[in-house]
């Protein structure tokens, strides 16, 4: 394993990550690496910009195991929303009240290069918009209101 955890305040976590236009052997490894990371950490999802790969790649804990979507795209989201603690593991030990979507649906790439179409509701479609706003470079200390960022501010330098 070469890749690493890029913590806060990394610039490379606020950059917006660059689409994948072809699966090389490179992405493959940089997929295999995260997969590695993710299982270590026992996290339960991670974007390719937290191990300073500025790609839109992400891996997901799903029923059927750590599983990677490239280029992952929010299709729909439902009205409905829910209010939920989130970690980070770019953010070790902060926890946020965060509140997102109950149900999407995304497309995405997967390794082979197949297109997905996936409905997702619950922690799953919790983990898909956590990742995905990684992408475009946001935090989860950049999705809270104002009284719990000036709490946060506290705590965090530079922020
Ligand atoms: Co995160």
């Amino acid at each position: 394993m070469i890749l690493e955890i890029k913590k806060y305040p990394s610039p490379v976590l606020k950059n917006k990550a660059e689409e994948v236009l072809t699966i090389t052997p490179e992405v493959k490894e940089s997929i295999l690496d995260m997969i590695e990371i993710v299982k270590k950490e026992k996290g339960i999802g991670l974007a390719a910009p937290q191990v300073g790969v500025s790609k839109r790649i992400i891996v997901i804990e799903t029923e059927k195991g750590v599983t990677s979507f490239i280029n992952p795209e929010i299709l729909e989201k439902s009205k409905e929303k829910a209010i939920e603690e989130e970690g980070c593991l770019s953010l070790p030990g902060l926890y946020l009240k965060i509140k997102r979507a109950k149900k999407i649906e995304i497309r995405a790439k997967n390794i082979e290069g197949e297109e997905l179409k996936i409905k997702a509701e619950g922690l799953l479609a919790r983990v898909f918009q956590h990742e995905i706003d990684h992408l475009d470079g946001i935090l989860i200390i950049n999705r809270i209101g104002l009284l719990q960022r000036l709490r946060l501010r506290q705590k965090l330098k530079n922020f």
